[in-house]
């Protein structure tokens, strides 16, 4: 500690020594009038070093075709940094023990808004040196300017075989670290990994997963009930499972998760793989650099035996094509390669965002799990203010934007709504897969449903769906919506609106679900729908929607597709998503997917997906409603959905637990227009803290509108 004052007051004699020097070096030379000012103590390159991220400056009103905007900024920073003294700042930083470890190939960085530390960037981060064997103590010195506050973060990455950062771990808490002015001459203290702000809402140990920027993520899912077929009855059922990649050089990354409440992580596989039973759940994860293509293989060990593996199964690059599929291969006896079984396993490539917004991502902040727990219940409006076509009464019709500024008016805070591709990648918003249309000119009536064809979104151009008449089967009566799909009616009544067109015309105050659609695959083995699309194309596209129009806003995203939520969660930093589920129902068939049959699975996938989390039905919780706190005692959302939530006493019970949120119908007779004072999201701070989305997606750098100096912490509450 000593020593480190000593360097700070030796620099800070130097720096006045150096002061003193120009003085009187340029006393001897120049006149006497000479105004003492930084850049004759630093040289601009010095001065560029030192350069302000603060917001006060970025937000000064930019005065356009000012005659000296080279000079602005050299003078503002000399306007403001009178006091700027170069210090050497010294990062000091353990691994909490118990906390993650460092593989091999991982160093730890310090990244923040200071131009010295990279200015949020990963490239630019700078890394600090391992202080002994075990690498859990860090340290570095760096050179960074001390006259107005910096924020900073601490990262792990590790290096691919170009030479490219990776970005394994950040902290994630939605406030970076700050160093204040006054703290330069004090000690620097010792930072832990991962902890900071731990008295406040959303700190504590707070590590969030890199996104993928040169990597692509394989998922190899043990998700349904039977996935391993062995001929010979006589094997046991209880087994471990070991991939390994066969090429040793290209340093791909294998992590396993397997459920488990409060168990089901990634992490790397252990020596002897992982346990696997008919039913569990198990995913394997494999990260590697895009021009990699690696052949696997999976071992399958009786689970006390790890000497000899029992089957082998041998996965080829070329099996795993596309976005997604089912893989089939055979299981083979290791010793005599015979055929003795039969894999079957869906899988899923993730890759990383195609467009600007990948390259403009930075370490600024972090909205994947940002929900602080001590906000209150939200209400939010089903498609508006409810589903419509089934439910004559409804006075405005669902998924439209009169229905969604209907929401507002009666008090609620957000909206769910549905969003689904064109055939030309156009994100519109409408509930089923398809609708009934015809042929038929418009000015022929028609009375009988089979005069009529159902025809899917996917099938048609955005130009298509709009010039299509459209129809309701209402108990076989045949009711005709094409005076609503037209130009003629009013914007805010027409179907089928522009997800882009919904972002503009909502005000930023109202929160957002945007709920993406995509068919499953029902227990039963059949379909629900079909979808040709890529789903990579089909994810990047409702994303790139959302940050040009969208971003500075509550906005989370939902899908029945735990797929598109890992998706979702793997591609970017600005939005969170959440996983909806139907559960357990007497309403609707399962999925095959287990993770989407029960609340606990859908949790265990929150958790290992390290989404913000789910959004159950609420016939889930019927008996025991405190099962709500197995997701919320995880730091996670719970939002509940459902008919039945049209009942004020219902959703009151479900105020008193404490959910995140209620998905509810009809607003307008049982919303909580008679006793709240106005939407949540209204409150200017919480556009302040949206704000910065636009900053982590790379559609701004700065925080539109907004002076967003002081950050947003809150006291813990419980
Ligand atoms: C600082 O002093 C230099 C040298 O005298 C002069 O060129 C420069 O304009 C001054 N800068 C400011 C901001 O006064
Ligand atoms: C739309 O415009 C057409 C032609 O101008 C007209 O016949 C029709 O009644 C209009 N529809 C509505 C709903 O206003
Ligand atoms: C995103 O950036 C574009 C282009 O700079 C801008 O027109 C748009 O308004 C921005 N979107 C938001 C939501 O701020
Ligand atoms: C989850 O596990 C952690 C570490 O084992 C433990 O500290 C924590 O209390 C657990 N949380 C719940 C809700 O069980």
């Amino acid at each position: 500690m000593y020593r480190v004052l000593k360097s700070i007051s030796i620099l800070f004699k130097f720096a006045l020594l150096l002061l003193l020097w120009r003085l009187l070096f340029r006393k001897a030379v120049a006149t006497t009038n000479q105004i003492l000012n930084e850049s004759i103590v630093f040289t601009t390159a010095q001065l560029e070093a030192f350069k302000n991220f603060d917001h006060d400056e970025q937000l000064q009103p930019l005065q356009p075709h000012k005659p000296q905007q080279q000079h602005r900024s050299i003078s503002q920073i000399t306007g403001r940094s009178f006091l700027c003294l170069p210090f050497f700042r010294v990062f000091n930083l353990e691994l909490p023990d118990g906390g993650p470890q460092l593989a091999a190939d991982e160093t730890i960085a310090v990244s923040g808004d200071h131009y010295a530390l990279g200015a949020w960037s990963i490239a630019k981060a700078v890394p600090l040196r391992a202080q002994n064997k075990q690498r859990n103590k860090w340290f570095l010195r760096q050179y960074i300017c001390a006259s107005h506050r910096v924020y900073y973060r601490y990262l792990i990455y590790a290096v691919d075989a170009d030479g490219v950062r990776v970005l394994r771990r950040w902290e994630g808490q939605q406030v970076p670290r700050m160093l204040q002015t006054f703290e330069i001459y004090r000690p620097p203290g010792l930072d832990i990994f991962g902890q900071a702000y731990s008295r406040s809402v959303g700190g504590g140990l707070w590590l969030e997963r890199g996104w993928l920027q040169r990597q692509y993520v394989i998922e190899l899912k043990f998700i349904w009930e039977r996935h391993l077929e062995l001929f010979d009855e006589s094997v046991g059922h209880k087994l471990r499972l070991k991939l390994r990649a066969l090429s040793m050089t290209d340093n791909a990354l294998i992590e396993v998760s397997r459920y488990g409440y409060n168990r089901s992580s990634f992490r790397a596989q252990g020596r002897r793989g992982v346990k696997y039973e008919d039913g569990d759940i198990v995913i394997f994860r494999i990260s590697q650099a895009l021009d990699v293509e690696n052949a696997f293989r999976l071992s399958i060990y009786e689970l006390d035996n790890a000497q000899m593996s029992l089957a082998e199964v041998y996965i080829r690059p070329d099996q795993l094509r596309g976005s997604r599929g089912i893989i089939q291969l055979p299981i083979r006896d290791p010793m005599n390669r015979r055929v003795i079984g039969q894999l079957t396993l869906p899988y899923l490539i993730i890759q990383p965002m195609a467009t600007a917004a990948k390259a403009a991502s930075n370490l600024r902040v972090s909205f994947q799990r940002y929900w602080p727990n001590n906000w209150p219940t939200l209400d939010v409006g089903n498609r508006g203010l409810g589903t419509s076509y089934y439910q004559a009464s409804n006075p405005l019709v669902e998924n439209t934007i009169e229905s969604f500024l209907a929401v507002p008016q009666h008090k609620g805070d957000m909206v769910h709504l549905d969003v689904q591709l064109t055939r030309d990648f156009v994100p519109i918003i409408w509930r089923a897969f398809g609708f009934y249309t015809t042929n038929q000119p418009s000015t022929q009536p028609i009375v009988d449903r089979f005069d009529l064809r159902y025809v899917l979104i996917r099938q048609l151009s955005y130009a298509e769906l709009k010039a299509s008449r459209v129809f309701m089967l209402r108990r076989w009566m045949v009711q005709e919506f094409t005076h609503l799909n037209v130009r003629n009616v009013s914007q805010q009544q027409r179907l089928f609106p522009k997800l882009s067109e919904v972002y503009e015309s909502l005000p930023k105050t109202l929160g957002l679900i945007v709920e993406i659609k995509w068919p499953q695959l029902m227990a039963s083995g059949v379909l629900e729908s079909t979808q040709g699309l890529n789903k990579n194309a089909y994810v990047d596209s409702i994303i790139e929607v959302t940050a040009h129009f969208g971003c500075g806003r509550p906005l989370i995203f939902a899908s029945f597709d735990a797929d598109i939520c890992t998706m979702l969660r793997l591609k970017q930093t600005a939005f969170p998503s959440i996983l909806m589920s139907t559960g357990r129902t007497n309403i609707w068939d399962a999925y095959m997917d287990l993770r989407t049959q029960t609340f606990v699975q859908a949790i265990n996938f929150a958790e290992s997906a390290e989404i913000l989390g789910t959004a159950p039905h609420v016939l889930n919780f019927q008996p025991k409603q405190q099962q709500v706190n197995l997701g919320l005692d995880l730091l996670q959302v719970v939002f509940i959905w459902g008919s039945d939530l049209r009942d004020e006493q219902l959703l009151e019970q479900f105020r008193a637990i404490d959910v995140s949120g209620l998905i509810y119908d009809r607003m307008d007779l049982v919303g909580p227009a008679s006793w709240k004072r106005s939407p949540f999201f209204q409150a200017p701070q919480l556009m302040e803290v949206f704000g910065a989305q636009c900053v982590a997606i790379g559609n701004s750098t700065t925080v539109p509108g907004a002076r967003p100096t002081k950050p947003t912490v809150w006291p813990k509450m419980r």
